[in-house]
């Protein structure tokens, strides 16, 4: 028997030598094994779902900003050696690189996709890597977490993964002890291995420095249940044809950031992504565009104004509370190092609307 071609081959093979297996074996098949959904990058206005440097320029920008402060907090030397992980297909790299307002970048993408690999190396001035590799200052990531394999919990058991037939079926085990909290009710939860892995990895690599940390999720929470995208819709069921979906569910920030801080690190608490924003200046920037189109329109300039106008609609994307605005963003640091500004002005926001809902 040959090496399996497809991730459905893959998955079988492995049930067959092995018995029913986790659902983080299953996502490690489908999104990352032969002919995984992520051996070419599939995110983009064409592809299976958007991300936040796919919506709006205005999103890179900010994080310039963001960046730039983290480095105001490290001090010299220059420049700041920035890694992203799952950097995907290089359009926050490139528009970072393009216009990080004047903070000189030292630029490594790291990526687990042969294929986004292969992207991301005709970005000019850019490095490409597999894994962390040290030494960094600066460790960013969006949308990577919540693709890192989990494993799933319901009540008391464990979800594992079987075949019936040809098709792939639930299969419930008595759950492990460890990170396996019994719960009576049937509830489902999952248990983060793979983002827990990646602190760990943070942990053993960032001598002194800063991750800033992108992703769906919630505080002891996950947010929702598990699912994925495919052609811009969401997947309910994610066994029916692994590798055409994605698979994920939302970070639980509460437990990543008490886990980090198990291991040493210091995790600053999360803020939504529309208050990380607001807080780095998307509402002057969206004032500066409102000014521009009046001007346009009382100088008759009525395409120009029409332009700018649907630019701020997209732009307000990023921080839609019922969308993209829902994104955390998690600042971990090593100790020693205070958090940076508009992270401190983002808890006001946070804290002035907990107040005043
Ligand atoms: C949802 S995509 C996000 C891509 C990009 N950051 C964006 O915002 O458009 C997740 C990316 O993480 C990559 N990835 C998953 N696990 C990884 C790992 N352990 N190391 C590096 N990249 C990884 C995937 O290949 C994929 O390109």
């Amino acid at each position: 028997m040959g090496p399996a071609a497809t991730p459905r081959e893959a998955i079988r093979d492995a049930i067959e030598a092995r018995g029913p297996i986790t659902f983080a074996e299953f996502m490690e098949l489908a999104l990352y094994g032969p002919g995984g959904f992520y051996q070419t990058p599939p995110v983009g206005p064409s592809g299976d779902f958007v991300t936040s440097p796919h919506v709006h320029p205005v999103f890179c920008e900010l994080v310039a900003a963001a960046l730039r402060e983290l480095a105001d907090r490290l001090g010299p030397p220059s420049p700041l050696r920035l890694v992203e992980v799952g950097a995907g297909d290089g359009t926050l790299a490139r528009c970072l690189l393009a216009g990080s307002g004047g903070l000189p970048i030292s630029y490594t993408a790291v990526e687990r996709s042969h294929g986004a690999r292969t992207e991301l190396s005709t970005i000019e001035g850019i490095g490409v890597r597999s894994e962390l590799v040290p030494p960094f200052d600066v460790v960013l990531a969006n949308e990577l977490l919540d693709n890192l394999p989990f494993r799933v919990l319901r009540g008391e058991r464990e979800v594992r993964i079987g075949l019936d037939g040809d098709r792939l079926v639930e299969v419930l085990a008595p759950a492990e002890g460890g990170l396996f909290t019994s719960d009576a009710t049937d509830r489902e939860r999952v248990a983060p291995v793979g983002a827990l892995a990646f602190i760990d990895t943070l942990r053993r690599t960032l001598e002194r420095g800063f991750a800033l940390l992108i992703d769906y999720g919630g505080l002891g929470t996950t947010g929702g249940p598990v699912h994925g995208y495919q052609g811009q819709a969401i997947v309910e069921d994610v066994l029916a044809d692994p590798g055409t979906t994605d698979i994920t569910a939302g970070v639980d920030f509460q437990l990543l950031a008490s886990y980090a801080r198990s291991v040493g690190l210091v995790a600053f608490a999360s803020v939504t992504q529309r208050d990380a924003l607001l807080a780095l200046g998307l509402d002057r920037w969206m004032h500066r565009q409102l000014e521009g189109q009046r001007r346009s329109m009382e100088a008759g300039r009525g395409t120009e104004a029409v332009r700018t106008w649907s630019d701020r609609s997209r732009a307000s994307l990023l921080i839609d509370p019922g969308g993209l605005g829902r994104l955390r963003w998690m600042v971990l640091a090593t100790p020693g190092l205070a958090p940076p500004p508009w992270l401190e002005r983002a808890w006001d926001r946070s804290r002035a609307h907990a107040r005043h809902p």
